[in-house]
């Protein structure tokens, strides 16, 4: 079997810091970390500068090649720019990781049309601006893999009424798909990670003026909520993600993987 290896290879982790200020690895650190541990040289990237550099610092603490970097995935301009530095620096782009995703509250209603744009500017045209600038150069290295984030929040319905989160990841699941198929001649591979409910740091930020026992109560409700019983963590999402970037799943391409521990059942 190919092995998880990605020895010798870049990989563009997009979001690989993280918005919460404390409480563990989030999704797009933890992918950062295992790329970085399997051998991957890993560009941390974030709008935030500390952010991209906290992850940076932690893969060279233990033995890993990183490097941060800052964008804001909804400048084109900006994304071309970082494109265009890995490409010299690096000389290639194996792998790259679109984990950027934000939320607004609302249902048809109560969404602002500012908040309808911006979710869908962060979370679909983002991944567009991204695949579009790193893809010449994924063509130019003869393939790749991109691996997108997505959620279960595409595909039904969920109690949180977050209607522009919903139809951003929805249809950033069906321009992935229709990318698989478009760059399947170039030996690029686009697939989709899908996640259920995670226990990540950016969730308790939503709990965030809840006292210590409302906060355990929302946590034990939300494992309940889970068919395991359990949230999943960032590292489950992490380790799909790598089975999707590596070797691995060399003739994957175009699948939306569920890590949701059955939710979407
Ligand atoms: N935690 C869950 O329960 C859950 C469930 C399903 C899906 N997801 C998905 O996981 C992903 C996020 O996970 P996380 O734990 O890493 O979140 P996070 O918020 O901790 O990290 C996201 C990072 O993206 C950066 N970012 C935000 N906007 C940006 C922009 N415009 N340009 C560049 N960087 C930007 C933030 O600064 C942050 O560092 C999202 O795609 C989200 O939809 C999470």
């Amino acid at each position: 079997m190919r092995g998880d290896r990605l020895d010798g290879r870049v990989a563009l982790v997009i979001g690989g810091g993280s918005s919460a200020a404390v409480g563990g690895p989030s999704n797009g650190q933890a992918a950062a970390l295992t790329y970085a541990r399997h051998g991957a040289t890993v560009v941390v990237v974030d709008r935030h500068a500390a952010a991209a550099e906290a992850t940076a610092r932690d893969i060279v603490a233990e033995g890993g090649r990183a490097v941060a970097a800052v964008a804001d995935v909804r400048d084109g301009a900006s994304i071309a720019a970082l494109v265009d530095t890995v490409a010299r620096d690096h000389g290639r782009i194996d792998v790259l990781h679109n984990n950027v995703g934000i939320e607004a509250p609302g249902d048809v209603v109560e969404t602002t049309e500012e908040d309808w744009d911006l979710v869908h500017d962060v979370n679909l045209k983002g991944v567009f601006l991204t695949c579009k600038a790193a893809v010449p150069v994924m063509r130019a290295g003869g393939g790749g893999a991109i691996v997108n984030i997505s959620s279960t929040a595409s595909l039904r319905w969920s109690p949180a009424r977050f209607l522009a989160y919903n139809s951003s990841k929805a249809a950033l699941n069906h321009m992935s798909r229709i990318m698989a198929r478009q760059l399947a001649p170039d030996r690029i591979r686009v697939n989709v990670v899908v996640p259920g409910m995670m226990d990540t740091p950016h969730i308790r930020t939503l709990y965030r003026d809840m006292t210590p026992e409302e906060l355990a109560a929302k946590l034990a409700e939300r494992d309940a909520a889970c068919p395991m019983g359990r949230q999943g963590t960032c590292w489950d999402v992490a380790a799909a993600s790598l089975f999707l970037a590596s070797d691995a799943a060399s003739y994957v391409t175009g699948v939306l993987l569920p890590v949701d521990g059955g939710l979407s059942i």
